[in-house]
């Protein structure tokens, strides 16, 4: 008899943005006359970048003459993506990282969800609440947690966010393995200072733990006081691993293309307390994984870091923060208290209100799709989460609907 993995038993029967998309299908289905307005998935809506469309194209080309055509490329990325990568995003940061610590990927998310692989069941974990659902998900399905009592993972170290530290957590008073940290973060919005990271570096580095670093929005960070990359805090490549991902930088969510950052300094122990190469085990795990991202979809990547690529990736994530800067407009204009949408593409309101009443009160008086706050963790209770990607004229009107559905 097959034998289920029981661990899958232990999540909510659907992924939150499945969820999500279940009850607007509803409402559209039983309202097709009123137009609903997303502002809910974090979905990109404007199109590629002009220099990406090229690239692609004349890749494309490239792959329709015997004399061009690629077949599998390297499974960590072809080189001209990554030694693009660690320059720009790197060492112009003067952050220490190599090429070959470089892996190219088909997005963040699975990157994040993969990366657990290769850690021990018994991995002390700290989680962030709220959190992007994938981080303790997939730590579920491994069997890395025990049973959710009260809407929260039995074992598992949680890293409160709430309106008291600004949300952005504190460094537990326990000792953990592995630290999720998000930053700019999905969903508050909220931002970590070096001195912060410079916290969490030393926390890692006391326990022999490692961070997993999300910097999926590090394209919309204005303030010029604050970190991209937790590699600018020194010492960072001996205990972090970083993701990051085009998707929001360049539009790539219907594209799909990523990277990970795991330094070859990066150890990790075995049960006799010996140090093993991090990069190795991802190297082995990724190549046995993963056959690599398209080639077109590579030198699409490649192209955001020309110099005009540079300006139209800077031109994008402008127009989304002048979305974001009309929403947390409008919600003050409400009375209501928010974080974000200052140096990332997310506005997290404290509405004070249960967050699925307040989702519903939304969708069927305004038809305008949030995310629920409760949806990221219990410490979401109470918030909602608007994204400020869509086309300029949604907003407006989605702003205007909420004013009037609130008056
Ligand atoms: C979100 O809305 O939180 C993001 O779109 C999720 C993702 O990037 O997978």
């Amino acid at each position: 008899m097959i034998h289920l993995n029981e661990n899958f038993t232990k999540l909510k029967a659907s992924y939150l943005f499945s969820d999500i998309a279940k009850r607007v299908t509803a409402f559209t289905q039983a309202n097709p006359d009123k137009p609903v307005i997303r502002l809910g998935i974090g979905d990109v809506t404007e199109p590629l970048p002009p220099v990406c469309v090229a690239a692609m194209h004349a890749a494309t080309e490239e792959m329709a003459h015997r004399a061009t055509f690629r077949g599998y490329g390297p499974e960590q990325g072809y080189a001209f993506l990554r030694e693009a990568i660690a320059q720009n995003d790197y060492e112009a940061r003067q952050c220490p990282i190599e090429a070959d610590e470089i892996f190219v990927s088909d997005g963040a998310k699975c990157d994040c969800g993969n990366i657990q692989e290769i850690f021990s069941l018994d991995t002390r974990l700290a989680i962030p609440d709220p959190v992007y659902p994938v981080y303790i998900d997939t730590n579920v399905m491994a069997g890395r947690t025990g049973p959710s009592v009260d809407g929260r993972y039995q074992g598992v170290t949680y890293l409160d966010s709430t309106p008291a530290n600004g949300y952005v957590p504190a460094i537990p008073s326990v000792a953990t393995d592995l630290i999720y940290l998000c930053f700019p973060n999905n969903p508050t919005g909220a931002v970590a200072t070096k001195a912060q990271l410079a916290e969490w570096v030393a926390y890692a580095k006391k326990n022999q733990a490692i961070i997993l670093y999300d910097s999926a929005y590090e394209a919309y960070i204005r303030d010029p006081q604050i970190p991209h990359s937790i590699y600018e805090i020194p010492g960072a490549r001996d205990v972090a691993i970083e993701f990051r991902s085009f998707s929001k930088t360049a539009g790539f969510t219907g594209t799909r293309c990523a990277y990970t950052v795991v330094p070859k300094s990066l150890q990790a122990f075995d049960t006799a307390g010996k140090g093993h190469s991090v990069h190795a085990l991802w190297n082995r795990r990724h190549t046995t994984k993963f056959n690599g991202v398209a080639y077109p979809i590579q030198k699409a990547a490649a192209a955001i870091f020309t110099p005009e690529g540079k300006k139209q990736v800077k031109d994008m994530t402008d127009f989304y923060l002048g979305n974001a800067a009309l929403i947390r407009a409008a919600v003050a204009k409400l009375g209501f208290s928010c974080v974000g949408g200052d140096n990332a593409p997310y506005i997290w309101v404290n509405t004070g209100r249960d967050s699925w009443e307040f989702f519903d009160m939304l969708l069927t008086k305004a038809q305008v799709v949030c995310t629920p706050g409760a949806g990221f963790g219990k410490c979401g209770e109470g918030h909602v989460r608007i994204s400020a990607f869509n086309s300029r004229a949604n907003v407006e009107t989605a702003l205007a609907r909420i004013a009037a559905a609130l008056k």
